[in-house]
Order: C-alpha cells, then structure tokens, then sequence
C-alpha cells in the first residue's frame, strides 16, 4: 500500500521529531487528494484573478491539480499596500477554490528579497525589522492555520554568486539583522502552526557550472547550521526554474539530495518549468527538449528521495512568467509548461505524470 509507504518514508525522513509536522495531514483531508494517496502530488501556481473568467484554465487546473499556490497574492507586495493594512482578497479566494475542488494550497512566501512594497525601505533598525517581520508571519499564518499544510517560509535566501564570500542574499532582513533573519522567520511560523511543513525554497542548483555549485554548498551550510541549532525547518522546495539549454548535473543533484535527506529533510519540486528562449523554433523539437530536460532533473531527484510534492509554476504557456525575463529573440512564444496556450497537455505533461503516478 501506498499510504504506508508514503508515511514510513515521511518517518524515515526524521519528520516526526521535527517541530510536530505530522506526515497524515499532508495531502490526507479531502475527498480528492485521498484519491490521490499513493502518489506524488501534482500542483500549480494560479493566477487568482483568472479563474472566474478562464474556463479552461480553471478546468485545467481541476481536473489536474492535488495542490495550488498564488503565483502571487501572499507576497508581500500584494499583501502589504501599507505598515498598517492586511488585504487577504486574493489568498482568501484561492484557498476557497482550492478547497472546494478538493485540492490543498501552499503558501508562497513570508520572507523574500522580492516583491517588497516601497515602503519597507522605511524600516530603520533591527528592533523594527524583528518587529515588522513577527507581525507579518504571525498575521498571515494564523489566518491560515491548519489550512494551508505547507509554506515557503524563506524564498532564495542563497545569494546569486555565494562564491564571492558572502552566502546569504542581500534584502532588507539581512541587512537589518543579519542572518538570524532566517532562524526568527521558522521559529514564528513553527509557533503559530506547529503542523505545517516548513520549508526553504531556493534555484539554480541544477546545472553543472561553478555558480550551481556554490549555491548547492551555500543551501548545505545554511541547512546544517538550522538544524544544529534545532530551528523547526522541514524541506527543502527546489523550484526548477530549468534553463533549457544547460544539461542537468545529476551526479551533483544527487548528491546534493542524498546530503538534504541525511539531514533528515524532505525534499520538493515548488516551481518547475523549462526555460526556452535558447531552444530551437520548432514546436516539436523544443517540446521534446524541455520534456527530456524536466525528465533529468526529476529523476536525478527521485533517484534518492520520493518527494513530497511536485508543482509547476503555472500549468498553460498561455500564463507563464516566462517572457518577463527570457523572451525569445525570433518572436515566437515560450512554451515552458506541462499545457500548451490551447490546454491541450505537451511532452512535459507525460513526464510529469511519470513522477507522480502512483508506484506499481
Ligand atoms: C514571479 C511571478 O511568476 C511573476 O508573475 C511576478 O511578477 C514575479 O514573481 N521565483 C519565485 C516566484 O519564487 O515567486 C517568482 O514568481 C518566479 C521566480
């Protein structure tokens, strides 16, 4: 039976003992993700604001999904117009979907670099940053208590080049309080929801190059020094934001897993899709290279650990942030994502299914 399976290896991964996360909750409370048991579960990031006018894209979303997180609506810059407000309009419609679709939803993210509201630049000394920092976690878990199972409590704290001397990111957390930033960020959520799964979610730690490298050492330094100090962290989210024309380092992969899993963390893919900007023009060509990349990194993963979850950020190359960043320079559109801008499932789909099936 898989449900056995999946709880012995969530008590092997050494759960049970850190800070009361209970592998049952995970995936177990609905009529659809106990469907799902035995399996990986499959989510995506949505876009709130879509789902009452895009029919196939909420259908999408439904018929595939086990679990969703916000592509926005709990950052900080959505959640925090000003010091004094709390607008919880998006996260509390996506949680509502989430649940009446029998689907569970992560929360994405309490402290990141990114999406800060201008007004944080006002925050002065560490007391305030500690202050500001507490208020916010405590808030915005305690809304969700029990409701959401799993949270990306800090987002790319590993800085782009930890090579230089300096591993941790710059943001105004690390520059108010050093990297204490990260331990009082789990130690606040652990308080409010001791049942979530608590996680760091970091990229580029996938391909051979120095850069991966480094930032893989970084990510085990960083996780050796919390859990010495007995801080309530519980896995690892490796986004895989994949860029399509670098092979995946599995050896280096893998080995960075069988590391994380000796550490007694569970490990989860939060963010997959393949960046094809470098990829060539022809649809077919290009879906088949980013399935084959995808396939590489998750099996690299999957080789050692089962993972507790697989998302991708977004489901349709009709949505995707893609573009933003990586553009292509012949015009054409990016095609990142297990569906393509019709819906209809590509390559990537079938990989994913792969990973997440239940085992035979
Ligand atoms: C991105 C969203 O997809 C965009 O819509 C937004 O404008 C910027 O943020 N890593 C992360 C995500 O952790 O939060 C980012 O999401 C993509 C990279």
């Amino acid at each position: 039976m898989r449900r056995r399976d999946f709880v012995v290896g969530a008590l092997g991964a050494g759960l049970a003992s850190s800070g009361g996360f209970d592998p049952f909750v995970w995936n177990a409370s609905t009529a659809k993700a106990a469907t799902a048991r035995g399996r990986v579960p499959y989510g995506a990031a949505v876009r709130t604001d879509l789902l009452d006018t895009e029919f196939d894209y909420k259908a999408a979303i439904v018929d595939r999904c086990q679990l969703v997180v916000g592509e926005g609506g709990l950052k900080w810059f959505d959640l925090r117009p000003s010091q004094e407000q709390f607008v919880f309009d998006q996260p509390d419609r996506l949680i509502d979907f989430a649940e009446k679709n029998g689907m569970q939803m992560r929360g994405h993210t309490l402290a990141w670099y990114g999406a800060m509201p201008e007004w944080t630049k006002t925050i002065a000394s560490a007391a305030e940053a500690e202050r500001e920092l507490v208020h916010h976690i405590t808030t915005v878990v305690a809304r969700y208590q029990g409701r959401i199972p799993s949270w990306d409590v800090v987002n790319e704290a590993i800085a782009e080049y930890p090579g230089d001397g300096t591993p941790i990111r710059d943001s105004i957390w690390q520059e108010r309080l050093g990297k204490r930033y990260i331990e009082l960020a789990f130690r606040t959520v652990s308080a409010i929801d001791p049942t979530a799964q608590l996680v760091i979610n970091d990229y580029n730690i996938e391909n051979p190059t120095s850069q991966c490298r480094d930032r893989r050492t970084a990510l085990l330094d960083l996780l050796r020094d919390l859990k010495d100090r007995d801080v309530p962290v519980h896995a690892v989210g490796i986004q895989g934001h994949l860029p399509g024309d670098l092979e995946i380092d599995k050896d280096g992969l893998s080995r960075f897993i069988e590391e994380v899993k000796g550490m007694e963390l569970e490990v989860l893919v939060t963010e997959l899709d393949v960046i094809d900007n470098k990829l060539p023009a022809l649809e077919y060509d290009r879906d088949q290279m980013v399935a084959a990349r995808a396939r590489d990194f998750l099996s690299a993963i999957s080789d050692v650990t089962r993972p507790s979850a697989i998302l991708t950020w977004g489901i349709t190359d009709r949505y995707t942030w893609v573009p933003i960043w990586f553009k292509r320079d012949d015009g054409r559109a990016n095609r990142p994502l297990p569906l393509d801008a019709a819906c209809r499932p590509k390559a990537l789909m079938k990989v994913i299914n792969e990973f997440t099936r239940a085992a035979e």
